[in-house]
């Protein structure tokens, strides 16, 4: 394996093309009272997972106050807790599907700050993208936050068609579980830190989750909230953001195995708890941190789900310096405030995209192929990167 690298001063050059900056801005922030007017809400069952849930419409989910935001200013987004539900041959308890109005494609960034993630036997949250305007998984999906009943550690990965795969040693703290993103339970990094999942997670006050969609891979960090970079902690939603500090991501898919703008178009967010279903409910899964059927914890009282909430104080979206910024569906959008970019602020209604906003991985590719240097450089650099992380892997 270190025969393939060469040592010495090229590792000295490594880790400082390492520290390139990348310095993003941002596009827009969902959170506080205004947490909720940039996504859609499911309003049917879960007909993608099937788990025992129905997921409300926006009308229901504030009625039921399964979406709201709390004293604290922070998003809950909740499964039902207060309904008794007796068996019957086909049980849902209700609970929220939302997805972003707006696509991120690539060239951008996305941070979720969150206190709390559902868990107990049964629950199934996710945080994850969809790629929009074709059949999945044709325009890809990224997981970044999902893990489900009593596990106590995340899992991040990707989906794709057929020829999208993790490079071999990827620079990455995490464990790799599956290196094929094509196949069923995509390409998985396992966390490694503690806490990133159930009751150690909230214990911990919560953390902080950061995607990367470049032209040069997808590198997704998660810290635990006393290691959150101070970048991120200093942050405020009108600040661009050096990610230069970010240190090694929890997982990382470099271009080198998966051509990103070939395989993931833009990317519409979402967040979700779904119960059982076919990855929660199957005996096997069930049963490794949970006993008995898991359906039978969604019968009966809600307390089982006491523990099954989100709690968001935000989730931000960036854009890399010297992209066009993409047209958003709503006002809410930040200006920067160190004079990046010109900002294109309003567009009509909060509910109607006109044009698909996500239009960034053209604007990405035409970026780069503007400054044909970089591309060799990033590609280079992505090379060393690799043979410096493999190196320190065996120290
Ligand atoms: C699943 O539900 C969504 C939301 O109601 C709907 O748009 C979609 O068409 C449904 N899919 C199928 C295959 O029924
Ligand atoms: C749970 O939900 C799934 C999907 O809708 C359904 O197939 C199954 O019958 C449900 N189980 C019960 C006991 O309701
Ligand atoms: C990656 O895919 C894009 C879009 O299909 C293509 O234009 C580009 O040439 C591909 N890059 C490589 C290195 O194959
Ligand atoms: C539902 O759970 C919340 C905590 O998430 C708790 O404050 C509330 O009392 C529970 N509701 C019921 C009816 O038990
Ligand atoms: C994304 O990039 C691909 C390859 O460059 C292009 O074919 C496609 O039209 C782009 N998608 C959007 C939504 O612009």
């Amino acid at each position: 394996m270190l025969s393939a690298c060469p040592t010495g001063l090229l590792l000295v050059i490594a880790f400082q093309l390492c520290q390139i900056s990348a310095v993003y801005l941002p596009l827009r922030e969902y959170a506080g009272a205004t947490f909720f007017d940039g996504w859609d809400y499911w309003g049917n069952v879960d007909n993608t997972t099937w788990g025992n849930v129905t997921y409300l419409d926006q009308t229901l989910a504030t009625e039921h106050r399964l979406a709201y935001v709390n004293a604290a200013g922070n998003a809950i987004v909740k499964v039902d807790n207060s309904t008794t539900i007796a068996a019957a041959p086909l049980v849902n308890r209700e609970s929220i599907r939302l997805t972003t109005k707006d696509s991120y494609g690539v060239g951008t960034l996305w941070i979720i700050d969150a206190v709390h993630i559902p868990y107990g036997c049964s629950v199934w949250p996710a945080f994850w993208t969809l790629g929009v305007g074709k059949e999945w998984p044709n325009a890809g999906e990224i997981d970044i936050i999902e893990a489900i009943n009593l596990m106590d550690n995340n899992q991040m990965a990707l989906h794709s068609t057929k020829g999208c795969f993790q490079s071999p040693n990827p620079v990455q703290s995490g464990a790799t579980l599956a290196t094929d993103c094509s196949l069923d339970r995509g390409c998985i990094v396992a966390e490694r830190k503690p806490n990133s999942f159930g009751a150690g997670f909230a214990q911990a006050g919560g953390g902080v989750f950061a995607v990367q969609m470049d032209i040069t891979g997808v590198f997704m960090w998660f810290w635990p909230r006393q290691e959150v970079p101070d970048s991120i902690k200093t942050a405020t939603s009108q600040s661009s953001l050096d990610i230069a500090t970010f240190g090694v991501p929890s997982s990382a898919y470099p271009a080198l195995g998966c051509n990103i703008t070939e395989f993931f178009g833009p990317q519409q967010l979402v967040l979700l708890t779904t119960l059982c279903g076919v990855w929660a409910g199957t005996s096997r899964s069930f049963g490794a941190t949970c006993s008995g059927r898991c359906v039978d914890q969604v019968i009966g009282p809600g307390t089982n789900f006491d523990t099954a909430y989100w709690e968001v104080p935000y989730i931000r979206t960036y854009i890399a310096e010297g992209l066009p910024r993409p047209e958003l569906s709503s006002s809410t959008t930040p200006t920067p405030t160190d004079g990046g970019s010109p900002t294109s602020t309003t567009s009509a209604s909060g509910t109607q995209i006109t044009t698909p906003p996500g239009n960034v991985n053209t604007s990405a590719a035409g970026h780069v192929k503007d400054l044909g240097v970089v591309r060799v450089l990033v590609g280079i650099t992505a090379v060393l990167c690799a043979c410096g992380g493999q190196l320190l892997a065996m120290i």
